[in-house]
């Protein structure tokens, strides 16, 4: 497994990897792996021929009062996890490396990225499809594989692809939970015990939804209303949003058509977000 940390360096090696006929998966994270980024790189693995991942803690997709300086880093244990998988390289370039101080070209996808978290961080999805956009033109993947934990995330890269003639086919992997049911983040680390315990109450949101949504209820109303219940029981959570939004253009959701329940909300300091697809049986 071969570190890579200049851009000009990533690049080169992918047009050489091309011209030898290889086929690259990418999967993009920003470090302090869990199981969730390894199952996406063992998705990756077994559908190209090199796999490359990226370790890049990205300051343009956080709000100034957000937390990328204390956002968890440990490279030296995210390299030794990530050798178990193996990929093939590891590219971890520096900040100022991928996001120069004279930049001044950004990537936006506006519908997709109006409502939900975009709502709420605004410039986040900004730097998040602007970051990838560079990340692809260097690793130059035919596939990248991203986790639907980040769901938002995930339509808003498919539309730049699509938008942008990126010629990458974009993998969802469906999002990869603890035994209890808690979605896998790295910023589960923030969490206290009893933190940890009042998070649950997000995925148990989702499931009582998922339940309703199984016994035959459309109603987008009635969905978040259940789920709206078992939030509500947890003191300690604070509500950032809750929708049920149309699952493919995550607008305005239709009894008639699969639906995307989403949630985030604090815990304590800790943001976290969590979703549900409800897909239509007819
Ligand atoms: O999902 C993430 O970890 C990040 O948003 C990504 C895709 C690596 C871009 O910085």
């Amino acid at each position: 497994m071969e570190l890579v940390s200049l851009p000009s360096e990533m690049r080169r090696i992918a047009e050489d990897l091309r011209r030898r006929d290889g086929t690259i998966a990418f999967v993009p994270t920003m470090g302090f792996l869990h199981d969730g980024h390894l199952a996406l790189m063992r998705e990756g693995r077994q559908r190209a021929s090199v796999l490359v991942v990226s370790i890049f803690v990205n300051p343009s997709q956080f709000g100034p009062n957000e937390d990328f300086e204390r956002y968890p880093r440990a490279l030296q244990k995210d390299l030794e996890k990530i050798e178990r998988i193996p990929a093939d390289y590891v590219f971890a370039p520096d900040t100022r490396a991928m996001l120069p101080a004279d930049t001044e070209t950004w990537v936006e996808v506006t519908g997709v990225t109006r409502g939900l978290c975009g709502a709420h961080r605004p410039g986040h999805f900004r730097g998040v499809t602007t970051i990838v956009a560079k990340l692809f033109n260097l690793v130059q993947p035919h596939i990248a594989i991203f986790g639907e934990k980040d769901f938002q995330q995930l339509r808003a890269i498919q539309k730049m692809v699509h938008d942008l003639n990126f010629a990458v086919e974009i993998i969802p992997h469906p999002i990869v939970r603890e035994p209890d049911g808690l979605a896998m983040s790295s910023r589960n680390a923030y969490l206290s015990p009893k933190q940890r315990n009042e998070a649950l109450a997000l995925s148990q949101s989702l499931f009582a939804a998922r339940e309703l949504s199984a016994a035959g209820t459309r109603d987008p109303d009635a969905i978040v209303q259940a789920a709206r219940r078992v939030l509500d029981r947890s003191a300690d959570i604070k509500l950032e949003y809750l929708e049920a939004v149309d699952w493919e253009t995550l607008a305005k959701p239709s009894a008639h058509r699969s639906m995307l329940l989403a949630v985030a909300a604090r815990v304590g300091d800790t943001r976290l977000i969590d979703n549900i697809a409800l897909h239509n049986p007819a």
